[in-house]
């Protein structure tokens, strides 16, 4: 059976990951991989952590989606993938990979993803979180440094320097590729109905 592809872009810390458990909990599936775009950022082993700190990882060049789309083909293909993990604190592609198997719905979520006409083509859904900009800087400074490691001041500069700028060049632009686009400042119950449906749908037909 061919798996359902989803992919899941939107703002940083639009909530994407909210939205997609929220599909998850409607879908009752146990067979689902969920593939973060964030862990093929490209590997950085040959400069240093101060250089690395630096890096634009809101432009689409700093994402290796070569191989992202490599292993889409392998999961479609029936076959495991060795996903890499990537290193948020060291801002580096960890050591460590991940044996990902083939299932019925692979969902791709990540700021970037609808960027690449091969992702979007490979995918069966496509959306896009939406949220307010400030409500997701306020989020973003919470979560980077609760989770990732980083001070307020690296988070504003990072945000004014490459985030803001980025987001308007190059995330937000992609909505217009997205099937469904979710509000995730109110209620966007009918949305995710509307979608765990078509989802239901399309495996149905290929079952
Ligand atoms: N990023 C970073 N440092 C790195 C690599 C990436 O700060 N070394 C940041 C990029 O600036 C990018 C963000 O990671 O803006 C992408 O992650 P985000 O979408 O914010 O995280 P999710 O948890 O997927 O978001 P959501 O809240 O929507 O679920």
């Amino acid at each position: 059976m061919k798996p359902v592809i989803i992919a899941v872009a939107g703002g940083s810390a639009s909530g994407k990951t909210t939205v997609v458990n929220e599909i998850l909990g409607k879908l009752d599936l146990k067979s689902v991989a969920i593939i973060k775009h964030d862990d093929y950022y490209k590997a950085q082993h040959n400069i240093t952590l101060e250089e690395r700190t630096h890096v634009n990882y809101d432009h689409p060049s700093s994402l290796d989606n070569d191989l992202l789309v490599e292993h889409i083909r392998t999961l479609l293909s029936g076959k495991p993938i060795s996903k890499p993990i990537y290193d948020f604190e060291n801002y580096d592609r960890s050591s460590k990979t991940e044996i990902v198997e083939p299932k019925k719905v692979i969902i791709l979520e990540g700021i970037l993803i609808l960027t690449d006409e091969r992702i979007r083509q490979l995918s069966n859904i496509k959306l896009f979180v939406e949220l307010d900009d400030d409500t997701r800087f306020i989020r973003r400074l919470q979560r980077d440094i609760k989770e990732r490691g980083r001070s307020v001041d690296s988070v504003i500069n990072q945000y004014l320097n490459t985030v803001k700028p980025m987001h308007h060049k190059y995330v937000k632009p992609t909505k217009r590729y997205a099937d469904v686009i979710i509000p995730n400042d109110y209620n966007h119950g009918v949305a995710v109905d509307i979608i765990v449906s078509r989802i239901q749908k399309i495996l149905e037909e290929t079952e």
